[in-house]
């Protein structure tokens, strides 16, 4: 891992943004617990997503689907039969590697070479052979190129497998196969199986749109790079229903819509870009993703996704319920078409953590800082009186009672005011407010600003106005 992302892993442990899971057993690989700084920071994303599908949307409503679904919807979307990764062993380490990444790293190693032309040759060999299904010609890639085991250092490799990602459990007590059920490798199809259920009782009218938060669950082959690729994740998804026909229109509209809302979030433009599939899902007929430049390159963030009716009309050929919506204005029935927005909220976590993350290195005073919008900031304001005595924490402690039903709000008495302020720039608190003596005569307080550092005199009075304006989005 690159120094930069392990600086960024070590802080979040450090500041209780992130600890491995289980740590005293050493963790659990590819799983992630958050801590009191890093809930703060999840949950306030993900409010912002919601309030911006939900609220912002007057034709989208929010459900709130469970992890378990019957089996069969796992075969009409497609994941029993295809959800899978290609993957190879070494015979030497016993290391388990998916196939494709492993060329993938290859040709990325060659290109930093200088030898683009045979990355590519490389890379397009790979495609092809994917394309084709031809897992034993991926092997003989593999094996001809000399890729070696970055463990044992041999190329003594197996066959390539297909690895279905879907995590499996039993229900009750019988072990037979009817009793087999998945944990949700994506939200999406609780929306699907529900959509006529929400249509009907939310009294939508195409085109409108089903939001929802929760967790999913891949057992992904290789899990690396902290947070971005989990086996247990946070999805943040939105099914829009549209008229069959219109769906590039709206297609459109929601990648500019996404778009405008990373950079809304204070993600610079020029970390951000956009990648068009080439190659496109089998439901899908158009698809791109949001890409950010974390420490280790360009990675996808969000995906969205034209999504045809597919996956609407497999399920009423799995389930013989018709999925079909009648258009008063069109007078006619049909399945809807779908647009998706699909975000990681583990990744879009990493995305920010990344984003704030400020090394400023100065003369005389270098100082860390995470320059986290105020409004996702997980600590709001932090109240410090400049001494325990004198009657400054009581008097600290009522404006900690003024404002702590709105905002997240942190009391801090110990160490010298230096150490506080530089302890909140490591959480990134955008605010520090200092109770000193003047307070007592005034009803003033110093407010001391995370980026810049600089400070002003404020009545107390203000502090709840100044502080809803910056923290609103
Ligand atoms: N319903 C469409 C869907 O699930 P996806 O591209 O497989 O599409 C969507 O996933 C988003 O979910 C990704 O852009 C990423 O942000 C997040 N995601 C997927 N797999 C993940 C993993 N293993 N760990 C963390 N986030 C993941």
């Amino acid at each position: 891992e690159n120094a930069q992302l392990k600086d960024i892993i070590s802080h979040a442990k450090e500041y209780g943004f992130v600890y491995p899971s289980s740590e005293i057993y050493d963790g659990l690989q590819a799983v992630y617990d958050y801590g009191a700084y890093g809930v703060e920071l999840k949950n306030n994303l993900k409010r912002l997503w919601w309030e911006t599908m939900t609220r912002v949307h007057e034709n989208i409503v929010g459900i709130d689907a469970a992890i378990f679904m019957h089996p069969t919807t796992w075969k009409a979307s497609g994941h029993v039969d295809s959800f899978n990764d290609p993957m190879i062993d070494n015979k030497d380490s016993k290391k388990r590697y998916r196939a494709d990444v492993l060329v993938e790293e290859h040709a990325a190693k060659l290109e930093n070479e200088g030898k683009a032309e045979e990355a590519k040759q490389l890379t397009a060999a790979l495609a092809r052979l994917l394309e084709a299904e031809d897992l034993a010609g991926v092997r003989d890639l593999i094996v001809n190129t000399g890729i070696t085991c970055p463990i044992s250092g041999t190329t003594n490799w197996t066959d390539v497998r297909q690895f279905n990602l879907m995590f499996s459990t039993q229900v009750g007590s019988v072990a037979e196969d009817a009793s087999t059920i998945y944990l949700r490798p994506e939200t999406a199809q609780g929306i699907f199986v529900n959509f006529l259920n929400v249509q009907k009782t939310a009294r939508m009218k195409v085109p409108f749109g089903i939001a929802q938060i929760g967790k999913a669950f891949r057992n992904e082959i290789v899990a690396r790079q902290f947070i971005f690729r989990m086996r247990e994740f946070e999805q943040m998804e939105m099914q829009f229903f549209v008229r069959p026909g219109t769906e590039l229109d709206w297609y459109k509209q929601w990648s500019e819509t996404r778009m405008n809302w990373h950079l809304a979030l204070g993600t610079p433009a020029e970390k951000l870009r956009k990648h068009d599939h080439e190659k496109l899902a089998h439901y899908a007929n158009a698809a791109m993703d949001i890409e950010y430049e974390f420490p280790f390159g360009f990675k996808e963030v969000e995906g969205i996704h034209s999504r045809t009716d597919f996956d609407l009309k497999s399920h009423q050929e799995f389930s013989k319920k018709k999925q079909q919506y009648f258009d008063p204005e069109v007078n006619q029935n049909y399945i809807p078409y779908v647009i998706e927005t699909s975000i990681g909220a583990d990744r879009l976590f990493l995305l920010t953590l990344c984003n704030a993350y400020t090394e400023e290195k100065a003369e005389e005073k270098s100082r860390t800082y995470l320059k986290f919008h105020p409004a996702i900031a997980p600590v709001k304001a932090a109240i410090l009186p400049l001494t325990k005595k004198d009657g400054l924490p009581e008097k600290a402690q009522e404006i900690v009672d003024l404002l702590k039903y709105d905002f997240n709000i942190i009391y801090e008495d110990a160490a010298s005011i230096g150490k506080r302020y530089a302890r909140q720039d490591l959480i990134g608190t955008p605010f520090c407010i200092a109770v000193d003596h003047q307070t007592l005569e005034d009803n003033t307080v110093t407010i001391r600003h995370r980026d810049t550092t600089e400070q002003e005199r404020v009545s107390i009075s203000e502090l709840h106005g100044r502080i809803t304006e910056a923290t609103s989005f």
